[in-house]
């Protein structure tokens, strides 16, 4: 039996202690790896030995201690000290033995977790940064949209106006009768005109004017006939209020999670018709988006290569916010957006 509880403890691949009062009785050989100590060196001595400093020695005992008289098991995390003064984080589970806590008689396995805390924390970094770079990709290209958008509608426009105004001077100095002129005329200024709307649909395209000047519902509204205008599919909005002071940056934000969420309806959802609901509440802005299409399924959300949905979360993300998207098999799929607002007076 002896041999056979000697292999048990020499098997874990973690620090093993066996401790009465805070001294050390036994130990496995994990604790030479662990810790860098030989079980020669530790025998009778106390684990203040582990702990970076007195204070914790006493701090983290109070607390595993305090836990193991209400229960047979504990485990925390906590800061170690190796032999050679390496600093190390460390995993502990602690057990006391026998029924109760006597004598402070316990066992402890210390498992080294360093690297892999480490690495946790290099990956929430990365995952932090790349966030950032997505947030901050998007702001550029955003910036970038409305400046293109106003240079073709304030420059292009102008000179398109100014053309024809000139055309319909000309058109007006054309003597009787000279039909051939002043077909040629027609024919310019109907060119104009189709420059003009064409000059329009690109700069709304890129980022319509009303987001900036009449504000969220109306470039809602907007979007929402131009769509049905080019797919035939109804989209019904309602706002409540009618009128909100959002954010520039969030009017921006959910007018961009809104047009994301038409084109998926256009391309993948075979709907005859979208409703969408933007509500302002006190303390947050609701924005649902559903269809009756053919329904999203969790598949298809899980899609490694989902980057129109991908870019909705991390939208919201960035605003704090949380999302859900429900799909119903031959139903339809619903998008419900929640983003926390600042209290009125504190928006802009
Ligand atoms: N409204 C919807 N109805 C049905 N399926 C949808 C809808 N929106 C998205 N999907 C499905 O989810 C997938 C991921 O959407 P998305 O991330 O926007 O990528 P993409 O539109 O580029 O395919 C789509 O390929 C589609 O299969
Ligand atoms: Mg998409």
């Amino acid at each position: 039996m002896e041999a056979l509880e000697a292999s048990i403890l020499e098997s874990i691949p973690h620090a093993v202690i066996g401790l009465q009062d805070r001294r050390i009785i036994f130990v496995n050989n994990g604790v030479k790896t662990v810790f860098g100590w030989t079980s020669d060196e530790l025998i009778g001595r106390t684990t203040r030995l582990f702990y970076r400093s007195g204070k914790d020695y006493i701090r983290i005992a109070g607390e595993l201690y305090s836990i193991l008289e209400k229960q047979p098991i504990a485990s925390m995390e906590f800061p170690c000290l190796r032999k050679d003064g390496t600093k190390i984080e460390c995993m502990i589970n602690a057990a006391r033995i026998g029924q109760q806590l006597k004598e402070k008689r316990v066992v402890i396995t210390y498992e080294n977790i360093t690297d892999r805390k480490r690495a946790a924390q290099e990956l929430e970094f990365s995952r932090h940064q790349l966030r950032q770079l997505s947030a901050h990709l998007q702001s550029i290209r955003e910036k970038e949209r409305a400046r293109i958008a106003r240079e073709l509608h304030d420059e292009l426009g102008q000179l398109v106006t100014a053309l024809n105004t000139d055309i319909v001077l000309l058109k007006n100095k054309i003597p009787a009768g000279q039909k051939i002129l002043l077909d040629r005329v027609e024919s310019m200024s109907s060119l104009v005109g189709l420059t003009m709307e064409t000059v329009k649909r690109i700069y709304m395209g890129l980022r319509p004017g009303m987001l900036d000047h009449l504000g969220l519902t109306a470039a809602i509204a907007w979007q929402a006939e131009e769509f049905f205008r080019r797919t035939g599919i109804a989209c019904d909005v309602s706002f409540s209020p009618e009128d909100m002071a959002i954010d520039p940056d969030l009017t921006t934000t959910i007018f961009r999670i809104f047009q994301e969420t038409l084109t998926n309806v256009q391309r993948h959802a075979q709907a005859t018709k979208v409703t969408v609901h933007l509500t302002a509440m006190d303390d947050q802005l609701e924005l649902v988006v559903k269809d009756n299409g053919k329904g999203i399924s969790d598949e298809q959300l899980r899609k490694p290569d989902s980057f129109g949905l991908m870019g909705i979360k991390e939208r919201v993300y960035h605003w704090g916010g949380k999302e859900a998207i429900v799909g119903k098999i031959g139903k339809g799929t619903t998008i419900t957006i929640r983003i926390p607002l600042l209290k009125t007076g504190e928006t802009s």
